[in-house]
C-alpha cells in the first residue's frame, strides 16, 4: 500500500508545508503560478488582499533569520492576517517549556498557523503531527533538512529569468553537506524537469551518495561551471559544522569563491543566485555578488510572493 504524503490531506491537498521532496509537480507549479498572481499584489500602491482576514500566523523563530521571518511576515499582512512574532528569547521556552506545550499553549490562543524555524532538523514535523486539523504548519527551515519556501522561490526566480525548467544547466556550489536550502532547491528542480543539475564541492562538503538525488557531482569549479544558467552560491555553514572541514576560508575562496573570472565559464546570461546571508569573500566576490548577472536581491522580493502563495493555499485547504 502506498504511503499517503504527511502534507497533503485525504484530497491530496497541502496541508502543511514541511519539505519539497514528495510533493508531486502540480503541486509545485501551483504554488508558482499563485505566486505571480501576488506579484502583481505586491506590486499596487495597496499591497493588501482580505484572503487570511481573521487568521493568525505565528512566527516561531527558534534560529536567527533575517530574509524568512521579515518576508512571513510581510507576506501575512498582506494577506491581512494578524501577526504574532514570539521573541523566543523572552518566551517561557528558556524556564524549560517543551516546544510542544509552547505550540498548545499559542493553539489555545486561536492560532491557525505555524511558521516554524528550529535547529533541529524534524521539528516542524513534530508540530504538524501535534497540532489540531484546522492548524498548519509551514516549515521556515530545520537543522540541515529542508528550507521548502527557499526552495520554491528559488525555483519562481529561475522560472521569472529563464522561462523552462526542461532545458537548463544549474550548478549549485559550496557547503551542500549542511544545507537545507540546497536539498529543497534540488527536490524542487528535479521535480520540475531540470535536466542538468550539478553541485560543486570539496568532497568533505558533498553529503555521501548525493548523486542518488539526481545530480552531477563535481569537485573542480571549472569543469562545473563550464555553460550553466545558474549558478546558486552558499554559505559555509559553520554553525553546524562539526570540526574543521576545510584548510581556511581564504583556500575556499581561491578554489571555490565565485569570481568574475570563474563565472565567465558559464553562460554568457547566466544567473547568480545566493539565499543569503552572503560571505564576501569567502564563497562569492563583491565584484558578482554586486554584479548585472546577480539576482540574489529579486530573490528575496519574490519570496513575499511565494510565502503568500504558500500560506493562502494552505489556509484554503
Ligand atoms: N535564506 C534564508 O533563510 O535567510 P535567513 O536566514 O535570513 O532567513
Amino acid at each position: 500500500m502506498k504511503m499517503r504524503n504527511p502534507q497533503l490531506n485525504e484530497n491530496g491537498e497541502l496541508q502543511h508545508l514541511l519539505t519539497i521532496e514528495g510533493l508531486p509537480r502540480e503541486v509545485l507549479t501551483h504554488i508558482l503560478d499563485t505566486a505571480s498572481s501576488f506579484v502583481g499584489v505586491t506590486e499596487r500602491e495597496v499591497k493588501k488582499v482580505p484572503l487570511l482576514r481573521g487568521k493568525s500566523v505565528f512566527n516561531l523563530f527558534f534560529e536567527n533569520s533575517t530574509r524568512t521571518r521579515t518576508t512571513f511576515e510581510i507576506a501575512a499582512k498582506r494577506l491581512s492576517a494578524d501577526v504574532i512574532n514570539l521573541n523566543i528569547n523572552t518566551s517561557s521556552t528558556n524556564k524549560g517549556e517543551t516546544l510542544l506545550d509552547t505550540v498548545d499553549n499559542l493553539t489555545a490562543m486561536h492560532a491557525d498557523m505555524f511558521v516554524v524555524r528550529h535547529a533541529q532538523s524534524g521539528a516542524a514535523h513534530l508540530i504538524a503531527q501535534h497540532v489540531p486539523k484546522h492548524v498548519h504548519v509551514i516549515n521556515a527551515g530545520d537543522g540541515r533538512h529542508a528550507h521548502p519556501t527557499q526552495g520554491l522561490l528559488d525555483a519562481y526566480t529561475i522560472r521569472h529569468y529563464k522561462k523552462d525548467f526542461t532545458a537548463l544547466s544549474v550548478a549549485i556550489v559550496g557547503d551542500v553537506l549542511h544545507s537545507r536550502v540546497a536539498r529543497s532547491l534540488i527536490h524542487a528542480l528535479t521535480t520540475l524537469g531540470t535536466p542538468d543539475l550539478r553541485v560543486i564541492g570539496p568532497q568533505t562538503l558533498l553529503p555521501t551518495g548525493v548523486e542518488k538525488l539526481g545530480v552531477r557531482v563535481f569537485h573542480d569549479m571549472n569543469a562545473g561551471l563550464r555553460d550553466v544558467d545558474v549558478v546558486v552560491m552558499l554559505r559555509l555553514q559553520n554553525e553546524r559544522m562539526r570540526g574543521p572541514l576545510l584548510p581556511s576560508a581564504q583556500e575556499y575562496f581561491k578554489y571555490y569563491g565565485l569570481t568574475p573570472e570563474k563565472l565567465a565559464l558559464a553562460k554568457p546570461d547566466a544567473i547568480v543566485m545566493h539565499p543569503g546571508p552572503m560571505n564576501r569573500g569567502v564563497e562569492i566576490d563583491s565584484a558578482v555578488a554586486d554584479g548585472e548577472q546577480a539576482v540574489i536581491l529579486p530573490q528575496v522580493t519574490f519570496g513575499i510572493a511565494v510565502r503568500m502563495a504558500v500560506m493562502s493555499i494552505l489556509a484554503g485547504n
